[in-house]
């Protein structure tokens, strides 16, 4: 029995060093100031710093890969839900959205966030900060509700008012 722990063990190790050559490539891509979100919309400085520390992470190009994200198979993962994330939504590629998929998502950042679905839950443990308060919700849903209205044909036309 103690033998085949002990081997179990060796097995284990070697798959989690082998594990670490398979490295996800963590770069983020460049961001065009007048591309974001923040530069197109009237954020107030509050939206901003709640999407900041709740959601840029997964939904921008500037992303802080934690130490972690050194690690297999943690680094997969996160990788993972980054592409994902941003493919879904990245504030950082927001004036290349048409109107009607910028209407849609405004909708839809209300919405997960009412329903508790973002941030999502597994983030959490490790990103205490990013947990949102019904204040914190209601704030957000107030502002995409009056950006949904307010949306121009071609984003990066307003310049940041
Ligand atoms: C840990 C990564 C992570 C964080 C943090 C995160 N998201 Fe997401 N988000 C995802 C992933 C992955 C998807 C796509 C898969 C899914 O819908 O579950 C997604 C999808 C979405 C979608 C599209 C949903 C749909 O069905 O079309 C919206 C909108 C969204 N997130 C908003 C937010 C907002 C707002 C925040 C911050 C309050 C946030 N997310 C925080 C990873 C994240």
């Amino acid at each position: 029995m103690k033998k085949v722990l002990k081997w179990s063990a060796v097995a284990f190790a070697l798959v989690f060093l082998g594990a670490q050559a398979v490295r996800p490539d963590r770069t983020n891509p460049p961001v065009d100031a007048s591309k974001t979100l923040g530069a197109n919309t009237r954020m107030t400085p509050e939206v901003a710093a709640i999407l900041e520390r709740s959601c840029n992470d997964c939904h921008s190009s500037e992303t802080v890969w934690p130490w972690y994200s050194n690690v297999a198979p943690a680094s997969w993962f996160l990788k993972w839900h980054v592409d994902e994330g941003r493919r879904e939504l990245s504030f950082s590629e927001w004036a290349t959205y048409t109107k009607r998929k910028r209407e849609r998502k405004l909708h839809e950042i209300c919405q997960q966030v009412e329903s508790g679905a973002m941030p999502l839950k597994s983030y959490l443990p490790l990103h205490p900060e990013a947990r949102l308060s019904d204040e914190d919700r209601r704030v957000i849903c107030e502002w995409t509700r009056r950006e949904e209205g307010r949306q121009p044909d071609e984003a990066g036309a307003e310049g940041g008012r």
